[in-house]
């Protein structure tokens, strides 16, 4: 029988990536879309499945927006991936990023309960929450300590997660996933803003790249991999949480560098650094430890960084170069 799925923030970069996932695996797969005035399904086209998935009108703010969605879908799977996923936009919109990152899941988990409580439900958790790191290598046992109002949002929705799978015994996962990049990445994201930048210098259509802290240190992957975990934990007799990640963490100095050089670029050239793009509160370092999806779903890693940074390079300088 064909499985059917409901992903919220399917016109996001892990939603495209998860949707075309599942079409592969032969999910009729459905979309809560919140419609907005500017279009946002460049993505879905760019993997060329925009006619394949169907759409639902609908807010993670608003419940009964997701409960008609659901109904509609009849998902057997549900994939909360939305969200105001910026962490610099949550200290300028803290209420907003509570109400669509955080309460937007309680929503997504009471309409589970309400209308199918047998759906298996999944968590879009962050290494975010994690914050200022209590441990060198964190994993699925590591305290948290959120270091922006987007982590604390997400905290609340992942520790909901865990409370509604107890409390309700619902199929619910949370994946706490690490920084993961691709050419579908957000503009505004660290790795998507050099990239792009460098293709526009390159091309000579820009002349600096601003960028604020570049010692901060991410764990990155790529986002292709990592929504195979996904599927994976829904596929598990258990419900449960883990931790995706490559772990290997390198600096945003060093990152650049791999896009500049790739061009033939130098990038004492071209990089400014600009206070503006500093944070009120920063998270230095995160490094993950994969060890229990390695072990439990068979999952590891397959992308280096070096191949994710020329992939997103390249792409934009297709990109930059059609425009
Ligand atoms: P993204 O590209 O920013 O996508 C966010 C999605 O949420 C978009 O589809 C957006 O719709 C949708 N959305 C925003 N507000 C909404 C609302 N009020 N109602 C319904 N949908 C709404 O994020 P991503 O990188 O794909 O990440 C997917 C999820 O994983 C997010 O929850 C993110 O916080 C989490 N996460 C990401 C990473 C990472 O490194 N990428 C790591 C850990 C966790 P529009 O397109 O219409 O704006
Ligand atoms: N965006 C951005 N722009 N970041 C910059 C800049 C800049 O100009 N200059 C330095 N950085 C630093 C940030 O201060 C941060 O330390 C690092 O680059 C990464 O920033 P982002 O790419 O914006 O990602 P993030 O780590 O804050 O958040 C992403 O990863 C989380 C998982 O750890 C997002 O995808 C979140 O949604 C996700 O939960």
């Amino acid at each position: 029988m064909t499985k059917s799925a409901l992903i919220t923030g399917i016109t996001g970069q892990d939603g495209a990536y998860l949707a075309k996932l599942l079409l592969g695996k032969g999910y009729a797969v459905f979309g809560l879309n919140a419609r907005r005035s500017s279009d946002n399904l460049w993505r879905l086209r760019e993997l060329g499945i925009d006619n394949d998935v169907q759409m639902i009108d609908g807010d993670l703010a608003d419940l009964s927006s997701i409960i008609r969605a659901f109904q509609a879908s009849k998902a057997d799977e549900v994939y909360n991936l939305g969200a105001q996923s910026f962490v610099g936009t949550s200290w300028t919109q803290p209420l907003l990023t509570a109400n669509v990152t955080g309460v937007g899941a309680a929503n997504v988990l009471e309409a589970v309960r309400l209308v199918n409580p047998d759906a298996r439900f999944y968590q879009a958790s962050t290494s975010e929450m994690f914050g200022l790191i209590q441990a060198e290598r964190q994993n699925e046992n590591t305290p948290f300590y959120p270091r922006s109002p987007y982590g604390v949002a997400k905290l609340y929705a992942h520790w909901l997660t865990v409370n509604y799978r107890e409390s309700f015994k619902l199929h619910a996962s949370s994946g706490i996933l690490f920084n993961h990049e691709s050419p579908l990445r957000g503009i505004e994201f660290v790795t998507r803003k050099v990239t792009d930048a460098v293709a526009r210098i390159k091309l000579g259509k820009q002349k600096e790249l601003r960028l604020g802290n570049i010692d901060a240190k991410r764990d990155w992957g790529f986002a292709g991999d990592y929504v195979e975990a996904m599927w994976l934990m829904l596929q598990q007799d258990k419900p449960d949480d883990y931790v995706i990640a490559t772990g290997k963490t390198t600096t945003v100095r060093e990152m650049c560098e791999i896009a500049f050089n790739h061009v033939g670029l130098n990038i004492n050239d071209h990089l400014v650094i600009d206070p503006a793009f500093f944070r009120p509160a920063e998270v230095d370092i995160l490094l993950g430890d994969p060890a229990k999806a390695n072990a439990k779903l068979g999952w590891t890693a397959k992308t280096q960084l070096e191949q994710l940074i020329v992939m997103m390079v390249e792409a934009d300088i297709t990109r930059v170069s059609k425009a």
